[in-house]
């Protein structure tokens, strides 16, 4: 096995791929900003099972994160997520500097009408800054295939719309969430809880799998599930931006539910102390 390569410029990350492409490599990349755990490695497996080199970005992007976020405290665990990439056989880490990712740049690509709903109107700026870095790091790792977790589902519809719409070269893939025995979707942010709050965020899971009983015994309600989704989760965390459930093509609120969907989804975003969570789980709709 080939020892892993850091690339900390845009220069070497092009360089570094320009000799795997005329090797005659598939590229995969997996894009993330570190603090890695078993839904990120889920993710570099997938690129190694599919393609001849794998690529990992490590970088905690500035312009995702509004005023009063986590910016600051992100978790950074260097070390670790070296030694576990190398482990499973990773060819490159590229790993910039906040300098050399946006210099003095003031160009930043507008993200599509599917970034406004739900973590647009919790986050704003959010997916602008994630739609940016997303096409600068493609740009920076021309690979063949991406890689992305279902976790954030609306991020990877956005970034799947933004590879139609500017037309990049790049084939994408969004891999299932991973979680832990209890069901507690794993995240980098799950580092802040205490185990009190996290035995808290599991009502995050359980409100999931209760409005997938719920369709599973016939219920077509969609906003009595909705309201029963905010009301168990209010009972537990400390706020809820929103619980629903929504059409995965289009994240418009289910109400009654057409003749013709097949599945439905569930979405969540909540504090758990000053924790923020995201979780979701498409749930098929028995015909
Ligand atoms: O999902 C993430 O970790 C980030 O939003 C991403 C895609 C790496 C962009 O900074």
């Amino acid at each position: 096995m080939q020892a892993l390569q850091v690339w900390k410029t845009i220069g070497q990350a092009q360089a570094g791929c320009a000799a795997l492409k005329q090797a005659g490599k598939r590229i995969g990349v997996v894009p993330t900003m570190g603090a890695l755990h078993d839904g990120h490695l889920s993710l570099v497996r997938g690129s190694l099972a599919q393609c001849d080199a794998t690529v990992v970005t490590i970088f905690v992007n500035p312009t995702q994160f509004g005023p009063g976020e986590d910016l600051s405290r992100y978790p950074q665990t260097w070390d670790q997520d070296l030694a576990a990439l190398s482990e499973l056989g990773v060819d490159a880490v590229f790993a910039p500097t906040v300098e050399e990712m946006y210099a003095d740049g003031t160009t930043f690509v507008e993200p599509p009408a599917i970034s406004k709903p739900l973590e647009g109107v919790h986050r704003p700026g959010h997916f602008r800054g994630v739609a940016t870095i997303v096409l600068k790091l493609f740009h920076a790792v021309p690979a063949d295939a991406a890689y992305f977790g279902q976790k954030d589902y609306q991020q990877a519809m956005v970034v799947s719309r933004m590879v139609q719409d500017l037309n990049c070269p790049i084939e994408m893939n969004v891999l299932p969430i991973v979680r832990d025995a209890d069901g507690l979707a794993l995240s980098s942010r799950n580092a802040y809880l205490t185990p009190a709050d996290r035995q808290r965020a599991l009502a995050l899971h359980q409100t999931l799998r209760d409005a997938k009983n719920r369709i599973e015994q016939g219920c077509r309600d969609g906003e009595e599930i909705s309201e029963g989704m905010l009301s168990s989760l209010s009972d537990c965390v400390d706020s809820v931006e929103y619980a629903l459930l929504a059409d995965p093509a289009t994240l418009d609120p289910i109400s009654a539910f057409p003749k013709t969907i097949s599945a439905v989804i569930g979405l969540i975003a909540v504090y758990v102390g000053k924790t923020r969570l995201i979780d979701n789980e498409i749930i098929h709709v028995p015909s």
